[in-house]
This record gives structure tokens, sequence and C-alpha cells, in this order.
């Protein structure tokens, strides 16, 4: 797996790791990935994919996935062009992983790609979750999951916790919504991309019920939980961003509770990137209270977060 960062399992999926734990030091996450000088000018899309990229952390199999596919669409429009037989696969997607493991955040990117290829006109993403497709009487289930569909042509429909709808067996409305995916991916395949996300186990069990599913879903993302190092590295991004820096203390206070939280909190608990930017946010607001309070306004005042301004959130909250 670590050469390979595609592998054709038997059952035609593709698998990709986004972001194996052994390779993916700080500094390995830090060297640009770029292409070679002597790319044509054509390809100034994937230069500008590349560069959004190359702003996450880690996911080097992910960011190779994405060029290989810019690759492989742009060289079956050149075959198109000269009268061969170009390949039409669908780009339905699954992701897999825990919470803020930054399936959201590529799905995103994708949209934005696939816009500049012109494989989708708009681009944009729906993001939905069981709610937004489950009805509550018999016609109400297939009538949302349409309209959701209808908003997400010319995107992507990306829908969380997908396997949700697998959820309460043959009367429960989630097999409706299931199905009307299923015939409207098949129909309206080129004109729509749908991305299924959650949790890996729960997906492949989700697989198992629609015998027909797990062929629509060519490629298969899966997203690792960080490293604390990445964390970090997410972290201090976060912060650069926003024009803040941690002090030495800060700095080792948030690795040790980093440490802990992954520790303590189950994997489907901890939720990864959303949990740090989580802790960020709060000390902003707690450092910008401190600040009034002493009246201290310089430059490194206010750019400064100390370990005192740290705010850490139990489990998962939003
Ligand atoms: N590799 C990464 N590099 C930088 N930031 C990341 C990375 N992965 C996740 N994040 C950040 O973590 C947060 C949660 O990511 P998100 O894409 O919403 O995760 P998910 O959809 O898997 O729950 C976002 O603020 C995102 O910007
Ligand atoms: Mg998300």
């Amino acid at each position: 797996m670590e050469q390979q960062p595609m592998r054709m399992k038997n059952n035609g999926q593709i698998s990709i790791v986004l972001n194996s734990q052994k390779r993916n030091s700080v500094r390995d996450t830090l060297k640009p990935d770029s292409l070679p000088q002597t790319l044509p000018q054509e390809h100034v899309a994937l230069k500008e994919i590349e560069e959004e990229l190359g702003a996450l952390v880690g996911m080097e199999e992910m960011k190779k996935m994405v060029k290989e596919i810019y690759a492989w669409i742009y060289v079956n429009k050149k075959r198109e062009a000269m009268g061969l037989k170009a390949g039409k696969q669908a780009l339905h997607m699954m992701f897999k992983g825990n919470p803020g493991t930054g399936k959201t955040t590529v799905a995103r990117i994708i949209g934005k790609l696939f816009l500049k290829m012109n494989v989708l006109s708009k681009g944009h993403l729906i993001e939905a979750e069981r709610a937004d497709l489950v009805g509550e009487y018999i016609g109400h289930t297939a009538q949302k999951t349409r309209d959701l569909i209808k908003k997400s042509l010319g995107g992507i429909l990306f829908i969380d916790e997908a396997y949700s709808l697998g959820r309460g067996g043959e009367k429960d409305f989630g097999k409706e919504a299931i199905d009307t995916l299923v015939k409207h991916m098949e129909d309206k395949q080129h004109e729509f991309i749908l991305i299924l996300a959650g949790y890996s186990k729960e997906m492949d069990h989700f697989l198992t019920l629609n015998p027909g599913l797990q062929s629509r879903f060519p490629l298969v993302f899966h997203f690792p939980d960080y490293s604390v190092d990445q964390l970090m590295e997410i972290g201090k991004r976060m912060l650069d961003e926003k024009q803040y820096v941690l002090s030495s203390d800060a700095e080792r206070k948030i690795r040790d509770h980093l440490h802990s939280a992954k520790n303590s909190l189950s994997p489907m608990a901890f939720s990864n990137g959303r949990y740090v930017r989580n802790i960020l946010e709060k000390s902003i607001r707690s450092q910008a209270m401190r600040l009034l309070l002493e009246n201290c306004y310089s430059r490194n005042d206010l750019i400064t977060i100390r370990s005192n301004d740290l705010i850490f959130t139990k489990g998962n909250s939003e």
C-alpha cells in the first residue's frame, strides 16, 4: 500500500488511502508536491487545484489521486477527439473516515476541480444528511430525495453519515431514499456527482444493503485519523491564516491535551481537525477578553495565544 496510492480490489473498486500515518511526518507534509515545470500552459486548472490541496496537511495519496483523475479525464477527451473509445466511468465516490478528517473540505475542492475541467457545470456542493432525504409518509422520501438531486445538478451531492439511511430495516423510509439515489445516479450520472461519506465500518455494512450499490462507487477514499503532529500542524495553519501564534507554553499544552484527548475519546467522538478548530476559536475569544482586562494591545499581545487562554472542550462539541 505504501508505494501504491491506488489499488484495484477484486470487485473493481479502487481503494485509496489518503493519509498513511507512518510516512506523514510534519516535514513530509510541508514538501511541495508540484508538477514538473514543463507542464503545458493548458493545465492551469490543475495547478490551481494543487495549490489549494497544498494547504491541506497530509493526504498525500489523495493529492496524487486527484491528479490521476485529472489526467484520466483529460486523456479521455483527447481520445474522444481522435475518434477512440473514451471511458465514461461514473465519478461517484465514497469517503470513509471519522469526523473532522477533511471529507467535506476535499469534496468542496473536487467540485471546484471538476468545474474547471467542465466535468460539472457549476461545481457547487450540497451537503445533506438523513433528515434532508427521508420524509414522513409514503412518497414523501422519493420527492425530498429528487428535490435534493435537482438542487445538486451541475455539482456534488454530499451525503454525510450515509449509512444512517440503511438503519431501521425494510419498513424504514431510508430504503426509499437509497433506491431513489441509485436510480438517479444512473440516469443522471454525468450531471451530478454523488459522494457518500461516513465511518468506514458502517459504510461497508451499508454497501451490503443494496446489491447494486458497491459497483456504483468506483472511487473509494479513506480518510484516516490525524496524528498529534498533523493536528498541531493543522492548528498552526489555521492560526497563521488568522494572524495568530501560540506561545511555546501554549503549544506544549495543546500538544499534551491532544495526546490525552485522542487516547481517552472514542475514535468516533474525537473530531480531528474540527476538534482543533473548536479549541482555537474558543481560545481566540478568551484571549480577547484577557487583553481587554489587561488593557494590553501591543502587536505581540494581539497575535499571541498564551497557555491561560486555551479553552479545552470535552468530546465532539460542534
Ligand atoms: N488535512 C487538513 N489540513 C488542514 N485542515 C484540515 C485538514 N483536514 C481537516 N481540516 C480542517 O478540519 C475541519 C474539519 O474538516 P471537515 O472537512 O469538515 O471534516 P469532515 O467533513 O471529515 O468531518 C475544517 O475546519 C478543516 O478545514
Ligand atoms: Mg463533513
